[in-house]
């Protein structure tokens, strides 16, 4: 369910009308529902009700300090893969206790940072990376809680740039080998091993992939028990799939109920880690459209929103629902929607029906809340577009539209090109 919908032929996020947001702030910007944001957070939470669980939203699929802050009002933690998204949990008030820190390349200061602040957990993915995070806790005089992510080679059938869970990919480490991870971590005497961790891809579609992968993490734990490794912390990631087209992803209480039913009798805390399932239909992208022209065999709708403020349509083939911001009787015609950037990549939508838009109009690119803004670049010298919140019948700027000043921060012409200019 979202609150975006229709009234009289207008498009409105909850209360307001994107219009008049609009005609406020300029194309194009980012529209997040707050109703949606903490419904979905609710519901993901609820489905594993009963049991003890952490939900750590995924900062990577939407990072803004005040998207985190809704779910750390309602008792989330957050899941992190860098220093920089630590630095925004933070900020947006999280709690130390309730972050889980994920990823291949957690770099020296990355890892002492985090130990500073006395996270929940490190998700270690290799030998090396064990080795190092142990010498680091030792230097400080400070014990790191850790789990090993474990790769349970399971395919997700999901897109191959977003699969993870296979013995190919370079994540985690391979279940059959992590037993001997496991004795070694053990004896690292700066590391303290709580918990088990994997995530085999995200934009899932079946429940099969997650139950399979926690089976296999549920007989690493039965071994380990064995070598006396008491696991407290189950953590399973991510991945749950949503509806951008005509996918029928299972519902979070159907996924919740799968994986408490494959827990019963396991004595540890859950750790969940969903990004997209809670963020990507709660959020917007509105363009404006700018010309239209027609080639021999194509038509093309020109927006103001391009590839670098929305990746994933020439990245990952993705599809994302174009609609109307004002509904009007209209032939509707093939066309492919595409943004000012140079290159042929550069699209939004591509050969689809949709209505016949004239220049003016304003266009919404649905369930784009998720991967959206995070992905987004400053290519072709784009100012960042600004991020907007609605909460009822009142919308906030959550992040202001990027100026010239903020494309060129940093940069500096060195002495020896010190000349006339012009
Ligand atoms: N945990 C870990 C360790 C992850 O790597 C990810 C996503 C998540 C949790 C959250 O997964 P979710 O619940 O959102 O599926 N940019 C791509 C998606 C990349 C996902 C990377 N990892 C896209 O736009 O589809």
């Amino acid at each position: 369910m979202h609150h975006f919908h229709y009234q009289h032929g207008e498009m409105f996020c909850e209360q307001v009308a994107v219009q008049n947001i609009a005609a406020q702030v300029g194309t194009p910007f980012y529209l997040y529902s707050h109703a949606t944001l903490s419904h979905h957070f609710g519901v993901f939470d609820t489905a594993f009700a009963g049991i003890p669980h952490l939900v750590c939203f995924s900062a990577k699929s939407n990072s803004n300090l005040a998207i985190l802050r809704i779910f750390i009002n309602l008792g989330g933690g957050v899941d992190i893969v860098s220093g920089g998204e630590l630095y925004r949990a933070l900020q947006a008030g999280a709690h130390p206790g309730k972050i889980v820190y994920s990823g291949v390349g957690k770099r020296p200061e990355e890892l002492r940072y985090a130990l500073e602040q006395d996270i929940l957990l490190f998700n270690i993915e290799s030998t090396q990376e064990l080795l190092a995070l142990n010498q680091i806790a030792g230097q400080m005089g400070k014990p790191a809680r850790i789990a090993l992510r474990v790769n349970p080679d399971v395919d997700p059938q999901t897109h191959p740039y977003i699969s993870t869970g296979l013995k190919r990919h370079k994540f985690g480490i391979n279940v059959d080998r992590a037993v001997e991870d496991y004795r070694l971590a053990q004896q690292l005497s700066h590391l303290e091993v709580v918990g088990v961790d994997c995530h085999i891809g995200s934009q899932l579609t079946e429940l099969e992939p997650f139950i399979e992968a926690l089976r296999r993490v549920k007989e690493l734990i039965g071994r380990l028990e064995q070598e006396n490794i008491h696991i407290r912390y189950l953590d399973l990631g991510g991945g749950l799939g949503i509806q951008y087209d005509q996918e029928t992803p299972p519902h979070p209480q159907e996924y919740g109920q799968a994986i408490r039913e494959e827990l019963q009798g396991m004595d540890c805390t859950l750790i969940l880690e969903p990004g997209r399932v809670i963020v990507g239909n709660a959020g917007v992208l509105v363009t404006k459209v700018l010309y239209t022209k027609e080639s021999e065999e194509k038509h093309f709708i020109i927006v103001d929103a391009a590839m670098n403020d929305l990746a994933r349509p020439s990245l990952y083939g993705s599809y994302h629902a174009v609609q109307p911001v004002v509904e009007k009787t209209r032939p509707e015609i093939v066309a492919s929607l595409v943004g000012p950037i140079c290159e042929s990549g550069d699209f939004l939508a591509r050969d689809r029906l949709m209505p016949a838009f004239q220049p003016g109009e304003l266009v919404a690119l649905m369930s784009a809340g998720a991967y959206g803004f995070t992905m987004s670049s400053n290519y072709n010298s784009r100012p960042r577009l600004p991020e907007i919140l609605v909460h009822q019948d009142e919308f906030y700027v959550i992040r202001e539209r990027e100026t010239y000043e903020h494309l060129i921060w940093g940069e500096q012409i060195p002495p020896f090109l010190a000349g006339p200019g012009r």
